[in-house]
């Protein structure tokens, strides 16, 4: 797909290229003042967090390691469910170890408060979050996300790895969807 044609499915560009490469090394100075000297283990979250984490990853100067999970809260629709299933679970034994969290979007806040209270379970030394994206309807439940890059309007957001029925993953800006592309499907 042309970038062109995503534009067209976009009501406004939200968050440019430019800006979320700032804000993620941004993010990486203060978790490499907050980690120095750690042997970090970032977890991303399949599929929307490839990117953030990718990028961070890279910004990072600290030695990490990286595992993946993934979890369902969502379907293909843009109402979260509440219902949080493990669909793939991490390799790695988190016994002693400082975990970070890697996510692009906190909306509810559901997902995130759910994941935190699974993996504190496991023998990590501390699980903090990342999160690319807050909405403000995360405010409401108490999920204490340690580095947030940006809050944005309660709208739904696509790019930079986020999908509408896994579209729009490869999209370089975060742009609103526009609502003629979901009322249509
Ligand atoms: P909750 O509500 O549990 O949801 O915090 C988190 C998950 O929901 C997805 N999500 C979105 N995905 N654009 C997307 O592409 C959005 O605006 C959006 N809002 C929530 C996302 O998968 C996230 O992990
Ligand atoms: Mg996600």
């Amino acid at each position: 797909m042309e970038h062109s044609d995503i534009a067209d499915d976009l009501e406004s560009v939200l968050i440019t290229e430019q800006e979320i490469r700032d804000k993620i090394a941004e993010l990486a100075r203060r978790i490499e003042a907050d980690y120095a000297g750690e042997r970090l283990l970032l977890v991303g979250v399949l599929r929307g967090a490839v990117m953030v984490m990718a990028d961070l990853a890279r910004e990072l100067s600290l030695p990490i390691e990286m595992d993946w999970m993934a979890v369902s809260s969502y379907g293909s629709g843009t109402q979260s469910s509440g219902v949080v299933r493990i669909l793939k679970d991490l390799d790695t034994d988190l016994h002693g170890r400082k975990v970070l969290i890697v996510e692009d979007i906190i909306d509810s806040g559901l997902t995130l408060s759910w994941l935190r209270a699974n993996l504190g379970t496991r023998g990590a030394d501390s699980v903090e979050i990342c999160a690319l994206l807050r909405k403000p309807a995360a405010a409401k439940l108490a999920v204490d996300v340690r580095y947030v890059g940006f809050e944005i309007p309660n709208a739904f957001v696509v790019g930079y790895g986020l999908d509408y029925a896994e579209k729009y993953r490869n999209y370089r800006d975060i742009g609103i969807l526009a609502p003629h592309v979901y009322s249509s499907q």
